[in-house]
């Protein structure tokens, strides 16, 4: 099904979320035939580029896959696109902007508009632009949609700020909140697997799964970005939103149907079952120069405060009173400068009853996010051949080798093909943002106030804190002792 003639205008067009993440999502989706030739992106920010300027800024980005005339390609793509410039606070541009639509619409001969606004901005423009819209953009008799990034506020209060701001001028249909990692393909696939596979739905409670994890986990610093950063901590930069809505869909029970209000009804239940979370019960870190002295710590980033006591590690552990879920401790982690880049979902099912077996390992289903994407299931089977020991083997659907010649869509083209025919599962609501800050914003406070802890030190490229393993294991998760016994040759668990 394509959408044709829909104008999409891209807020902050001479940005760098725009360059790497915006205009490559839509030409992947052009390249695929996802985005209909009929479209028209216009690019709109405040410096004054030629179209020339803008087309060299964002060829660098753009992914061919098996496409042999990138130059051909890119010419067609580049085709759709026009640019303005002007001030995202005065109604000078937005009328050249207007002008350039209607034009458009009245040689389509459109009577119903379909306009797609994608806010690739930072929050202090964030309110002028959707003002702005609403005035001169608006489109009475057609289709209006708003594509919003993160971030939605800092806290509880300005995110309901924000949200005030924001109703007035678009109903809850019109916008799109994008998070990223629910338009990642294994995000995306949760709902399948857990709901799909009866073996996986009737364990899927606290009978079977004794403890669960979700971490993120980049071998980077804040290189360059530090300022930004700073204000933030790696809470709100991807706990918050990414890490909090992979375990929604985790946890949630069975929604009624894949009807998007269905699935953020469900979303929004468990949000409402979790307990406050303990700040007594937290590992928080910070990097410092790498082992070998080579990697810079924290602090030496010259963009970050003095003495600033910013997290880039967190290790939390969430609670959900419910029948599906009590007693079971989920864990989330993420941070950055580790010894790795990595996302996963790792659930580790109880022990076995014991007799016949002495410490046989635990069961673990491991969803791997990125990269490589992977689903894998830790179990045990005999060795093979005349031994009767047992041995910790795997089921594994590694994507790479079973989907070979599937296009796997990165999650910003999946999600703005979404917005672009309406469906709304993949974005988040507004109660579901209430919520979510709501859980988080007293332990924010509390780190953030005069009496927050101070995070402990992390050499820049190991796994983090060095309490990590010990409050793992209180919270459940056994670690596999012996990992030269186990072989599944991409992931080593941790
Ligand atoms: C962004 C954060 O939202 O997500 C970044 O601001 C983080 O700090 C990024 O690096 C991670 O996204 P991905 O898709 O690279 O895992």
């Amino acid at each position: 099904k394509f959408d044709k003639n829909t104008v999409v205008v891209v807020f902050g067009a001479s940005g760098d979320l725009a360059k790497k993440k915006t205009f490559p999502a839509l030409f992947g989706l052009f390249r695929e035939g996802y985005l209909d030739p009929s479209t028209k992106i216009i690019g709109y920010a405040r410096s004054h580029l030629t179209k020339a300027e803008l087309q060299s800024r964002i060829t660098p980005h753009l992914k061919f896959n098996n496409v042999k005339d990138h130059e051909k390609i890119t010419q067609d793509f580049f085709n759709l696109i026009t640019y303005v410039s002007g001030n995202y606070d005065t109604d000078e541009g937005y009328n050249k902007l207007r002008q350039e639509i209607e034009i458009f619409e009245s040689e389509r001969q459109i009577t119903q508009p379909h306009r797609l606004f994608y806010f690739a901005l930072p929050p202090s423009v964030f309110l002028s632009v959707a003002k702005q819209i609403r005035k001169l953009l608006y489109a009475d008799n057609g289709i209006t949609r708003i594509i919003v990034e993160k971030p939605f506020g800092r806290d509880l209060e300005t995110a309901r700020e924000l949200q005030n701001d924001l109703s007035p001028l678009f109903n809850e249909e019109e916008i799109y909140r994008i998070d990223h990692y629910l338009g990642k393909e294994l995000v995306k696939n949760l709902i399948v697997l857990r709901f799909g596979n009866q073996f996986l739905n009737s364990a899927w409670n606290k009978d079977n799964i004794q403890s669960i994890q979700i971490s993120f986990k980049e071998p980077f610093g804040t290189e360059g970005r530090g300022g930004y950063f700073d204000s933030i901590g790696i809470i709100r930069d991807v706990m918050q939103n990414h890490l909090l809505q992979v375990l929604t869909l985790l946890t949630m029970e069975r929604p009624a149907s894949f009807d998007p209000e269905s699935v953020r009804d469900e979303k929004v239940n468990v949000l409402k079952a979790m307990e406050p979370i303990d700040v007594n019960d937290i590992l928080i870190g910070q990097y410092g120069k790498s082992e070998d002295g080579k990697k810079p710590s924290y602090l030496d980033d010259e963009t970050v405060k003095k003495g600033s006591k910013c997290i880039t590690f967190a290790a939390l552990a969430f609670h959900i009173n419910n029948d599906r879920w009590r007693g079971v401790p989920i864990i989330m982690r993420a941070g950055k400068a580790l010894n790795e880049g990595k996302v996963e979902i790792r659930l580790q099912y109880r022990d076995v009853p014991s007799g016949m077996f002495q410490n046989i390992p635990n069961n673990e289903l491991v969803i791997r996010v990125q990269p490589n994407e992977s689903v894998y299931m830790k179990f045990n089977a005999k060795t093979p051949g005349l031994s009767n020991e047992s041995q910790v083997t795997d089921l594994d659907l590694t994507y790479a080798h079973r989907y070979q010649g599937f296009w796997v869509p990165e999650a910003y083209e999946a999600l703005i093909r979404d917005a672009l025919l309406g469906d709304h599962s993949n974005f988040v609501r507004d109660d579901e943002l209430d919520v979510s800050w709501s859980l988080f914003t007293p332990l924010l406070n509390y780190l953030e106030g005069p009496d927050g802890p101070q995070p402990e030190i992390y050499p820049y490229g190991t796994r983090g804190p060095k309490g990590l393993k010990e409050y793992l294991k209180k919270h459940n998760y056994n670690v596999l002792e012996n990992r030269s016994d186990y072989t599944w040759p991409i992931t080593t668990p941790d």
